[in-house]
């Protein structure tokens, strides 16, 4: 196990990305605060023994909650060691077709501020412990693609692999490493949505192999990641796509 004794806390968790880091997590060995903005869907975690998991009901968007979710963390289980900032929105939309206000805003405060609050509490808390942790931050291929309909949650990832540069250069001196992910296309609820737009058969092609990533195969490249053994990995953002930016839409199927 590569993370025992390790405490971690994982944002967007009751999600179907997050749901699998935190059962990869504790297979390590990890103790895990799952953090969500649903607190009926973290009841998914009741089963767990409250030494190995607890969970926290926060908006990441309030920077308050985030700071007392990393202090609930620090409380119960005596120091923070990971901090993964996964949770992230977004719908598609043409881009006209946009409220400027409710379609740019919320995702722009999840996926972008939410993600800078967590490696603010984060950094502070590794600050005031003296010990050197890892932040995880999930972005995602259209962080550096452009694509139809996801104008703000494009732009809003591109912040996210930015923050994870600006964030490793500035939190180097104390030993601190930031990293991100980056899926294509993985089965979860937020991807279901194109399943509505009649758009599953197509999106499945995007990726070389031409199948769905699954959660847990994000969420293995996650614990590697957060682990030792990926210590020379830093302020960048490693792909995990099944190949979905290195080729164009095969014009034969
Ligand atoms: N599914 C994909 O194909 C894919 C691809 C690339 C990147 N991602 C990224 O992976 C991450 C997880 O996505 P997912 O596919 O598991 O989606 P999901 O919709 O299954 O899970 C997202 C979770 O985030 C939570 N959340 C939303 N707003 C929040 C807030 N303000 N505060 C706290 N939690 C909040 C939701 O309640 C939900 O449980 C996101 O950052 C997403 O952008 C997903």
């Amino acid at each position: 196990m590569r993370l025992t004794n390790k405490t971690a806390v994982v944002t967007g968790a009751a999600g179907g990305i997050g749901q699998a880091i935190v059962k990869k997590l504790l297979a390590e060995g990890a103790q895990v605060l799952a953090a969500d903005l649903s607190a009926s869907a973290l009841t998914v975690f009741n089963d767990y023994p409250k030494d190995k998991l607890i969970t926290f009901s926060v908006d990441v968007t309030d920077y308050q909650q985030v700071e007392a979710m990393v202090q609930h963390g620090v409380t119960h289980f005596g120091q923070l060691d990971i901090m993964i900032n996964n949770a992230g929105i977004g719908a598609p939309k043409p881009l006209l077709d946009h409220d400027p206000i409710a379609d740019f805003e919320p995702v722009t405060r999840v996926n972008q501020q939410g993600v800078y609050y967590g490696i603010l509490a984060a950094g502070r808390q590794f600050r005031r412990q003296e010990s050197k942790g890892v932040i995880l931050n999930t972005s995602s291929v259209y962080a550096q693609l452009a694509s139809e309909m996801t104008f703000t949650y494009n732009v809003s990832k591109a912040a996210v692999d930015m923050m994870t540069k600006c964030a490793a250069l500035e939190l180097a001196p104390l030993g601190i490493r930031v990293c991100a992910v980056a899926p294509g296309r993985v089965d979860t609820p937020m991807l279901r949505q194109y399943e509505a737009l009649g758009l599953w058969d197509h999106i499945r092609k995007e990726q070389m192999r031409q199948t769905f990533t699954q959660p847990s195969e994000i969420a293995d490249i996650v614990a590697f990641l957060v682990s030792d053994e990926a210590n020379c990995i830093n302020g960048c953002t490693v792909s995990a796509s099944d190949g979905f930016e290195h080729f164009k839409y095969p014009l034969l199927g």
